[in-house]
């Protein structure tokens, strides 16, 4: 029997996020038009006032609020997250902009099946440390003419996961952080989805850390 590698049966999706959630909101609106075949089954969060939960509240999604500083150790919270996961039997794990590392064991058990937003080209300007408006600054403060989001797999090294997806902006010699970060954010909010419809349709294969995508 040949097997049926786009085929689109609906994907159980959990976001993990602490921010705004722009990108959630940009994942969450290609499936309320049913552009990408999936549901997204959980919103989990280290913050609760955050804009991402007030947005899954709003729009009916299940949420959950995890913070290490509300376990007595890394073994409370790891297992807290963990049985989050795996209670909501998720296809994919999509970080968009969760502020935390991802504890290995679960990066293991989830092998291939999380992906992260990264806004700046890697594997350069990526790390620890290199986060939020800081990615922007130290490209900015580097010289380089172009940045751009990378969307990856989660390994358990910061931003070293097999790259999926990377799109290209300009950096101009005037720009603040905050101009690159805009830039680049709209540049985010169209790579995210397409790389969550390609997943969630089998279209990206990956073999020896490389990554190939199945054309439509
Ligand atoms: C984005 O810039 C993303 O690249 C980074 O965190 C930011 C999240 O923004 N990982 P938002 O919460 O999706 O608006």
């Amino acid at each position: 029997m040949t097997e049926n590698l786009t085929q689109k049966s609906t994907k159980r999706i959990v976001i993990f996020a602490s921010g705004g959630g722009s990108n959630f909101r940009a994942i969450h609106s290609k499936i309320e038009d049913s552009i990408i075949s999936a549901e997204i089954v959980l919103v989990v969060s280290n913050n609760p006032t955050c804009g991402a939960i007030e947005y899954a509240k709003n729009n009916g999604i299940s949420t959950i609020i995890i913070n290490s500083k509300g376990y007595p150790d890394k073994f409370g919270y790891l297992d807290a997250m963990r049985s989050s996961i795996r209670a909501s039997t998720a296809d994919l794990v999509v970080l968009a902009g969760f502020m935390k590392l991802i504890p290995k064991e679960i990066v293991k058990e989830y092998t291939n099946k999380i992906i992260n937003i990264h806004p700046a080209l890697l594997p350069a300007f990526g790390g620890k440390g290199l986060f939020g408006m800081n990615v922007h600054k130290a490209v900015i403060e580097s010289g380089a003419k172009y940045s751009g989001p990378t969307v990856h797999f989660v390994n358990e090294e910061y931003d070293k996961g097999s790259i999926i997806a990377q799109r290209i902006v300009s950096v101009f010699p005037d720009d603040s952080p905050e101009d690159l970060a805009k830039r680049v954010l709209i540049e985010e909010h169209k790579i995210y989805p397409e790389v969550v419809k390609a997943i969630c349709e089998n279209r990206i294969k990956i073999s020896k850390n490389k990554t190939s995508w199945i054309e439509e």
